[in-house]
């Protein structure tokens, strides 16, 4: 398998996560427009690969320049076009941020070097993503013990990351422990990312999954069949409330009524230390055809009005810990989040 997202010389390619599980199609993207239109479209998805994309389509944006006297102008539009490709995903902005960090330091650079310390730094997102993914899951795997049964919510795995995974990942580092753990995924209306893709990579990894729909969790807990939740982030605000997958604040709520642990498991680059609680996190709103359509079928009344946030918010209070590349912050999170920040 390839990885979610690879540079090749002057294009990128990415697994087209749409046509997964039944297709395993790779698409190129040759120019900065073609990234922005498969985060869009979510041929690429899940915040820290977004992150990455990013990265390597401004990387593509300046390879495509011929006259250096262009190339601050050409930078500055890549960024904004993929700055306007989803609004909650911290990593997005944090990525751009980091490549307009390297332009600003190194304009004065001729022309060549200056193209290869951006596809160096967007080399160097992706590196570090998938060596924090690693951290995350040797800290989580001590949360997690042997026999117990973890529900999860979206993807926050492999295809959501430059690799190995966010809340996969810890699952995954347990696994490998050898601890006999089994996995319940819960589709993820309308996008089903836990049924399509979740599913999928952990059929391949051998870890034992059980696909359910979203409806069927809080009947799962009442019946003593889940041990703990974990789940990604898009984006963490400073005092820990965390943006995931709608219907994420749901699993929350029922792990706490019924005494259960609920871990979200993110990189440092997925806080927004800028903002002090959820509720400044732009939530993305997406086409109602998602909701009122399954593979493009109408499952309703073609005129029905329908709502599609993408994501919703869980406030800090409902969860036990934020597992981290530098380690696992608990409550008060302004405090731990900041120290980790700090290491
Ligand atoms: O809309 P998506 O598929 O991009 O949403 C993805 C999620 O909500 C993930 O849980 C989150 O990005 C964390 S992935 C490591």
């Amino acid at each position: 398998m390839l990885p979610t997202i690879k540079w090749d010389k002057d294009k990128v390619i990415m697994i087209d996560q749409r046509k997964l599980p039944e297709e395993e199609i790779y698409v190129e993207a040759r120019d900065y427009n073609q990234v922005a239109e498969a985060i869009e479209k979510m041929i690429i998805r899940g915040a820290p690969a977004i992150g990455v994309a990013a990265a390597y389509g401004i990387a593509l944006g300046i390879l495509e320049v011929q006259e250096k006297e262009d190339v601050a102008e050409k930078f500055l539009q890549a960024c904004e076009r993929l700055e306007k490709t989803r609004p909650t995903a911290r990593n997005l902005f944090w990525a751009i941020k980091r490549m307009k960090h390297i332009f600003e330091h190194n304009s004065n650079l001729p022309f060549a070097q200056l193209k290869e310390k951006l596809i160096d730094e967007a080399a160097a997102i992706e590196k570090e993503d998938i060596e924090a993914n690693r951290k995350i899951g040797d800290w989580g795997k001590e949360l997690i013990e042997d026999g117990q049964s973890i529900l999860t919510h979206c993807n926050a795995g492999e295809l959501a990351t430059a690799g190995y995974g966010t809340a996969l990942g810890v699952i995954r580092a347990a696994f490998n422990q050898g601890k006999k753990i089994q996995v319940y995924a819960g589709e993820t209306r309308p996008f089903l990312q836990g049924a399509r893709l979740t599913c999928w990579e952990l059929d391949r990894l051998k870890i034992p999954v059980t696909l359910i729909t979203d409806n069927m969790a809080g009947s799962l807990m009442q019946k003593g069949r889940v041990s703990l939740v974990i789940t990604g982030a898009d984006r963490i605000a400073r005092n820990g409330d965390a943006a995931n997958k709608i219907g994420t604040y749901t699993l929350a709520v029922l792990a706490k009524e019924h005494g259960l642990h609920f871990y979200v498991a993110a990189p440092l680059s997925t806080i927004d230390f800028g903002i002090s609680d959820g509720q400044e996190i732009p939530i993305e709103q997406r086409s109602p055809e998602e909701v009122r359509e399954i593979k493009g079928r109408c499952i309703t009344l073609p005129q029905v009005k329908v709502m599609n946030p993408a994501f919703d918010v869980t406030p800090a209070s409902y969860i036990s810990a934020i597992i981290t590349e530098k380690g696992i912050a608990r409550s008060p999170y302004e405090k731990s989040l900041e120290g980790l920040e700090k290491i």
